[in-house]
């Protein structure tokens, strides 16, 4: 059967922080129709391909997208209807060519990833298979290890908390459905704990808690407190963290030709560290408590950091490179070459075209470095994110907490995925990840 693209629109739709954000929208020439919408982050990294936004302040305090929505209805559409929507990579690269500039700053990631995704769910659909195996084929069987989000901090929440995401991975569970049940229990048990030791129980954008706690040591205590307290034990779950120091980096300032030394600054925990310090506090942290994964440890820009960071304690925990990798293909090269990492999380978002995401993810697993398939903190009800994860036998998630629809909703899909898989899914658990000793 051979498919055209008829029809492509898009619209102006808002994500879960309520901001705008763009939707398209396909139809082809068989009557298929697929929609594809594109979640954008708070602690965005330096080098990702740009978002592109009207900066009106009088609309949606600047936030609105109708730029990017034009660029689809009058640029993007023309270009491509007629196009056969299994033409991915084709598809991906004219996108990439029309845009013409290097960080897609023409056209706008947005654009462009909302109509590179939504190709693909059309073409699944019309050819009747389920999106995770159109994108990775026969052999996509494995059900992503959750890393659950459940204490937010950083620039996800109101408190002081430095570091952006206390998850727990249940690693122990047989299956994706037991591990989906921990999470929930061990987050409703640290509600319960929460609320005992009075603090909060508002959550911050990712569906976590954001109690007002501003030592990260508290934080994970108050984490195994609740693993404990809901029947699970240290073997079974796991701790993972996501630093985002890329937000706490300060540079280094000048005078008279004399400089003083980059430093991240821990507001909450009151301490400035140099990178070796950073890197001490890191472990010390690891040796202390039964952590598994470490995401964006040191800033985008602290190559020589990550460096030491990864000979210090690439053997025995997860590096995981965020901000530093932006899942852009040259800047994953040139960390294996300099060995600056171990792991890398995915989001479709900061390269925006999924053919650039699957280019990155091949590197990535040839590599033998573990992939993360990640959501941003601001989502929108898009599970495109589960399909990817199962589809590239990608072995870890990264979606969020136990509450909130546009967390939930990646959930649920892998719950179907699961049960659809039947006997032929597999979940790694501790396997999924690196270096995990
Ligand atoms: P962001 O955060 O979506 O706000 O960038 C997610 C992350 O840092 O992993
Ligand atoms: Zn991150």
């Amino acid at each position: 059967m051979v498919l055209e693209i008829e029809n492509i629109t898009a619209r102006q739709i808002l994500d879960s922080r309520g901001n705008p954000t763009v939707e398209a929208e396909i139809e082809l020439s068989d009557g298929t129709t697929a929609k594809a919408s594109v979640p954008s982050g708070a602690s965005t990294g330096t080098y990702e391909a740009v978002e592109l936004r009207d900066k009106d302040k009088n609309e949606f305090l600047g936030k609105s997208v109708h730029k990017a929505i034009d660029n689809i209805n009058n640029i993007i559409a023309g270009n491509l209807i007629g196009e056969n929507p299994a033409n991915q990579r084709e598809i991906d690269n004219t996108l990439i060519e029309m845009d013409g500039s290097f960080n897609k700053s023409i056209l706008g990631a947005n654009s462009i990833l909302a109509i590179s995704l939504a190709c693909a769910r059309a073409a699944a659909k019309a050819y009747e298979i389920p999106l995770y195996r159109y994108l990775g084929g026969i052999n996509s069987c494995v059900l992503p290890t959750p890393m659950m989000n459940i204490i937010n901090g950083g620039a996800h929440a109101d408190n002081k908390l430095d570091f952006q995401e206390f998850m727990i991975s249940p690693v122990g569970a047989p299956t994706f459905a037991d591990a989906l049940r921990a999470g929930s229990e061990i987050f409703h048990t640290l509600k319960n704990i929460l609320n005992k030791n009075g603090y909060s129980t508002t959550v911050g954008d990712e569906g976590g808690f954001a109690p007002d706690i501003s030592n990260p040591e508290e934080a994970i205590e108050l984490i195994i407190l609740a693993i404990e307290a809901s029947g699970y034990n240290l073997n079974s779950i796991k701790i993972c963290l996501d630093i985002a120091a890329s937000e706490l980096y300060e540079e280094g300032e000048c005078q008279d030709g004399i400089c003083s030394l980059s430093k991240y600054d821990l507001k909450g925990l009151g301490k400035k560290f140099s990178s070796e310090e950073m890197i001490d506090y890191l472990e010390k942290l690891i040796k202390t408590y039964p952590i598994i994964s470490i995401e964006d440890g040191l800033a985008e820009d602290d190559e020589l950091g990550w460096k030491n960071l990864n000979e210090k304690l690439g053997n025995t925990c997860q590096l995981v490179g965020d901000d530093l990798f932006v899942t852009n293909v040259e800047k994953l090269r040139n960390g294996i070459q300099k060995k600056l990492a171990n792991s890398i999380l995915i989001k479709p978002n900061q390269i925006g075209t999924l053919s650039e995401t699957l280019d990155t993810i091949l590197m990535a697993q040839k590599n033998g470095f573990s992939t993360i398939i990640s959501h941003r903190s601001g989502e929108t009800e898009d599970t495109f994110i589960a399909d990817l994860a199962v589809g590239v036998n990608a072995g870890l998630i990264k979606t969020g907490s136990l509450s909130r629809t546009d967390r939930i909703c990646k959930y649920n899909r892998l719950l179907k995925i699961e049960e659809e898989l039947g006997e032929n899914a597999k979940y790694m658990g501790t396997k999924a990840f690196n270096a995990a000793s």
